[in-house]
Formats: C-alpha cells, structure tokens, sequence
C-alpha cells in the first residue's frame, strides 16, 4: 500500500543528504513524500547525537510528533539517524509510540520495515552492516541547484570527545566510478553545484585512488559548474589536494578546516594528531597556493582541563588566521568517548560559555570585516528562488557561500550571474545583477534580466 511518508532533519549535512537517500528509497518503494507531518502516515525523525543538547531536543522532538498518533488512527513514527543507533531498543523500551528505529546502515530495508510496523510489530534496524556500500541508491533531492552527494561514511579517527565513530562506525568509501556517474545524474537533473560529504573527506580511499584524485574526476564532469566538500581533517590536508583546488576554476575556494583548540595541550587531550603550530603550516601552505580560499572552522570551548592559557591560545589561533566563519561549540561529554571519562579539570558552565561568547563575538568583527570587504565588489552568484521577504527579489550564494539578496525575475532562477554589491545587512549582501565582469574573469553566463 502506497504510504505518505513524512522525514524530518536535525543535525550535519550528512543526515540532510541521508533524508534525501530515505526518500528515495521509500519513494522507488512506491510511497509518497509529503511536506507536513498532518499529512503523513509515516513520520521519521532524522536525528543528531553530536552533543547532548542536540540528543535533548530530537527527544522532545520526538515525544511532540506523537500528537499526530492520538489524532489519527494508523500513523507510524520512527527514529533515524545518530540517536536510532547510540540508542536503539532503548528508545522503544523508553517510548510506547515509537513503531521502529532505523540506523543509517538499515535505510535500504525501510519498505520492509514499514510493511512490518504496518502490521503492529515494533522494530529495531541497527546493526552497523561492513556489505552495504550505498552503491544504487537514488536520492529524492530536496534542492533544485545544490545536490549533496555522500562519498564517504563513518570515522577512524577517534578524536577523544567525539560519538560519530560510535554512532556511524568505521569509515566506508563509495566507489569512483560510483560518485561520478551520481555527479553525471545530478548535473544532467539540474544541479549547478555538488557538495562531497563525508566526515572526513580527505581520508578517501578506493582502490588505490585518494581524495585528490576523486575531486579531479568530479571536477571534470561536464556542466558542473561549482565543486566542494567538506569536512576535511587538518591531518589528511595535503599539498596535492591544494594543488588540485587551486588548479580547477569549479572547485570553490572554500575549506572547512576544524582546528577545536588553539592550546597543544588540549589538541592531546582531545586526541587530535595535530599541533596548532601544524595546523598554522596547513593553512600557509593553502594561503600560499589560494590567496583567496575562505576558510571556516569548528571549535570546541570548555573541554576538560582547558585552563585560561589554553583558551587565550584558541582566541589568539582565531585572531591569527582571520576565519571567514567559525562554529563554535560548548563542551558535551559523549557516551562511550574517553574524554566522557576524564573527571578533572572539569570547566564550570558560566566559564565555558564566558569563552564561547568571546570567540563568536572576535568571530563575528572578523566575519563582518570580510563581507564589508566586497561591497562595491562583484560576486558571481547561484540563483536559489525568491527571497524570504520582498517581492520581486531574488536570493542566492557567492562562490564562498555568503547570502545575497537582489531584484529579479524568475528566469534567473538556476543560473550563476554576476551582482554587484552595494551593501551588509547583518550577515547577508544585498546587490544588483549586472553584465560586468567581475576582475577580468570569466562570467559563466551572461545574466537575463527579464521575467
Ligand atoms: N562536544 C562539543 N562539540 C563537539 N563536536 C563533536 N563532538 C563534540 C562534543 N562532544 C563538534 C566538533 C566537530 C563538530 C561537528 O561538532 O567541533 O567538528
Ligand atoms: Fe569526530 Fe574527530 Fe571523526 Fe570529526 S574527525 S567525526 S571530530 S572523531
């Protein structure tokens, strides 16, 4: 029987694209998409366990999609993604009106799992599973102009706070061949630019070929006007991988770098592998090669032990290599993590977050410094669709991934145009379209203004 099938997303890009491939695979099964849980015989909670707040809130998430339970007979609710596997039969032992929990190597068994609940079982996918390869499986993509394509999964790295190796397992690589043809389909249906995602990107492996290698190919796909991938591990970040961004005009100069600790001595404790006078060299070496290349980084405040001379160091990392965005995060101890085991040196709360608004607030004069920097300046824009408010204007992104709003009609929708920027409003840049070519580039097309 044909079911209407409701998927909501909490967390990183790798449980937005694994929505997409959820979809597709209840979608080939012959089932429906809809966009409003009222709507849906099926609800499914895509969720995230990265730190316990975000565990918290897909909870109570959870425990609020079952009103649609009460109202209407034969609804189903289930839990995908990190929680469905750190948690697995606990959450139906924990909840009565959870129906099934699926980890992310089960999600080719959602038909089947739904015939089951179908019929009133309650059930548990969540073994981690070496054979599935993610090879076949066509995503219902939610966005027009940007697919998300995942190349790898899980993570070997085991940085001491972290539960993704717990809850996504050992690292995975889909196959070359495999990620091309995927790239080829997305472009052919539309997409102006394809996003590479994996935990850690840079440790690809498939049959002797490494990163560098996969992002040549997929740079070469014919059409494809924009390339990027993220995240990258400071450990894998090599020369050649720099070579390869600086030496293709479609690979956006933009990298996800995550440092989380400026202090050596908090990078040991965190198990990182790296020092930050190492990271330093990583990101010369990038400068060197791509002057221009954004960079954006993740940081954690408040780990075990991080005294005020390790945060002056994190603060000063941040002042040093002028980020164009930083995420930055309070310490959440993890189960299963080593680093959920380390009693001393605890930071109190009101400190923790003392230090997390310091560094947005360093962040955010620095984030402001760079975008202020291109008013009057043109930028080659992705047109997304209308903007949220105003009408007759139209939203898009800068080859760094920066919003811009501006007039327009809907026959630029799709394309990539250059807009002049007259002006920063917040975080977002506000221009107009115009013909001139920005620094003596190439425009990819020529703007139609009409429509
Ligand atoms: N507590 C706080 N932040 C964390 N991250 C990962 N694990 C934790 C944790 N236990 C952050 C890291 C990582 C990002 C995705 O989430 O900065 O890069
Ligand atoms: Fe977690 Fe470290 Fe792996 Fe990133 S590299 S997913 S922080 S274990």
């Amino acid at each position: 029987m044909a079911l209407r099938f409701y998927i909501e997303t909490y967390g990183c890009q790798m449980n937005v694209a694994d929505t997409e491939l959820m979809g597709g695979i209840l979608d080939r099964g012959g089932h429906v998409r809809v966009e409003e849980p009222g709507e849906a015989d099926v609800l499914i909670v895509n969720t995230c366990a990265i730190r316990d707040h975000a565990e918290q809130r897909v909870i109570g998430r959870i425990g609020e999609l079952n009103r649609h339970k009460l109202e209407r007979a034969n609804v189903r609710l289930g839990v995908a993604g990190c929680v469905a596997k750190e948690l697995g039969q606990e959450l139906l032992d924990r909840a009565s009106y959870v129906d099934f929990v699926v980890g992310p190597d089960s999600y080719r068994h959602l038909p089947e799992i739904l015939d089951r609940v179908g019929d009133g079982d309650r059930v548990v996918y969540d073994r981690f599973n070496r054979s599935e390869g993610y090879e076949d499986l066509e995503p219902l993509r939610l966005e027009r102009f940007a697919a998300w394509i995942t190349i790898m999964r899980g993570c070997d790295k085991f940085c001491s706070y972290c539960i993704v190796p717990f809850t996504r397992g050992r690292e995975k690589c889909r196959s070359l061949e495999g990620i091309v043809a995927e790239v080829c389909r997305a472009v052919e249906g539309g997409a102006k630019e394809v996003t590479l995602l994996g935990q850690n990107v840079n440790s690809y492996r498939d049959a002797g070929r490494d990163f560098p290698e996969l992002l040549e190919a997929v740079a070469a796909v014919e059409g494809l006007a924009r390339l990027r991938f993220t995240t990258s591990h400071p450990w894998d970040f090599t020369e050649r991988l720099v070579e390869v961004i600086a030496s293709h005009d479609n690979v956006m100069k933009h990298v996800h770098l995550p440092v989380q600790s400026g202090s050596d001595r908090i990078l040991a404790r965190m198990r990182r592998e790296h020092t930050a006078a190492w990271y330093r060299e990583r990101i010369d070496m990038l400068r060197r090669a791509v002057p221009d290349c954004a960079l954006s980084t993740d940081i954690i405040v408040g780990f075990p032990g991080e005294t005020e001379a390790d945060f002056r160091a994190t603060y000063e990392l941040m002042e040093d290599v002028r980020y164009n965005s930083a995420y930055v995060f309070l310490y959440s101890p993890r189960p299963h993590t080593p680093a959920a085991e380390l009693t001393e040196g605890r930071v109190p709360r009101a400190v923790a977050v003392e230090r997390l608004e310091a560094l947005n607030g360093l962040q955010r004069a620095i984030g402001a410094s760079y975008l202020m920097a291109k008013v009057g300046g043109t930028e080659e824009v992705l047109v997304q669709g209308p903007a949220r408010r105003g009408e007759g204007r139209l939203t898009g992104w800068t080859e760094h991934r920066e919003t811009v709003v501006f007039p327009g009609g809907s026959a630029m929708v799709g394309r990539i145009l250059p807009v002049e920027i007259e002006a920063l409003a917040g975080i977002t840049l506000h221009g107009r379209p115009t013909r001139a070519v920005p620094d003596g580039r190439p425009v990819l097309e020529i703007p139609v203004l009409a429509g």
